[in-house]
């Protein structure tokens, strides 16, 4: 595997409080944990209906895990990946915004945040029984060494990145057979991307890009999937900073133009 990635080591995490569920979920020994995003028994939904059982399956910007552990449960052989460091991390240039102003602050914070993250991942995991594999590491350098997967997906992770297109690139360089995203995005079929940011909100200050449906299909062409899908649909957010109910887009680009079902 290439020095940009890590194996994780799985954590053994016993205590809700010191976790951030980015996900709501459902566990066995915990019960509901409150989450930003409740996608529960929204998984077939969110990706579109791509089948997954007897497949691998690489979940890019897994967070809690909740993809990770729904695909496993269909039957698929499960690797999650994850930043590890605020590095990987980048937040719109707002003059006033603690990035700007106070970066090694912002960076501590962020590194916490980071913590919490991984040991909500990890309490799942264990919680559900999990055999799911996670790697740590920034998506964007994703190349062959770390492994090729059946079906990619990348949930809500290109609105946060700097450059969203080469990191679809590392993620399609992985993909033998179809990759699923799901993100906000628009109807319009110019290749066109629109700026989500705004300078006076500082507190979404990590949400970049939204890209076009014109532009995921012109992508995933160049990228050589020869047949691109789009359907959209709602989901739950608990989110302050947004609305409960939010339009997400489903894009996937299939290698072949007639792929195996089932
Ligand atoms: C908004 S959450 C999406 C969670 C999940 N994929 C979903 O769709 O529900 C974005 C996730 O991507 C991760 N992430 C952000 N930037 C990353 C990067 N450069 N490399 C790897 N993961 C990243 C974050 O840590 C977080 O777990």
């Amino acid at each position: 595997m290439s020095e940009a990635f890590i194996e994780a080591v799985p954590r053994d995490v016993g205590d809700p409080a010191s976790c951030h569920f980015y996900h709501e979920m459902d566990l066995p020994s915990f019960g509901r944990q409150r989450g930003f995003w409740d996608l529960t028994g929204r998984f077939d939904d969110y990706v579109g209906g791509t089948p997954v059982d007897g497949r691998t399956v690489l979940d890019v910007g897994t967070a809690t895990g909740f993809l990770s552990f729904e695909a496993e449960r269909r039957g698929a052989r499960v690797t999650s990946l994850d930043a590890n460091r605020p590095e990987h991390f980048h937040q719109l240039p707002i003059h006033n915004s603690e990035y700007v102003l106070d970066y090694p602050g912002w960076r501590a914070k962020t590194a916490r945040w980071i913590e919490e993250l991984h040991n909500g991942y990890w309490l799942c995991h264990r919680d559900l029984g999990s055999q799911a594999r996670c790697i740590y590491g920034d998506v964007s350098r994703l190349d062959p060494s770390v492994g090729v997967f059946d079906v990619v997906i990348l949930g809500q992770i290109l609105v946060h990145l700097r450059d969203g297109l080469s990191a679809l690139a590392a993620a399609a360089s992985v993909c033998t057979e179809t990759i699923v995203i799901t993100e906000g995005s628009f109807p319009n079929d110019t290749p066109i991307a629109a700026l989500s940011g705004r300078a006076h909100l500082l507190d979404v200050s990590y949400a970049w890009y939204q890209y076009s449906h014109g532009w995921y299909r012109e992508v995933l062409a160049m990228l050589g999937f020869a047949s691109v899908e789009v359907s959209t649909d709602t989901y739950t957010c608990h989110h302050a900073h947004h609305k409960s109910a939010i339009e997400l887009t489903t894009v996937i680009g299939r290698r072949e133009a007639t792929e195996r079902q089932g």
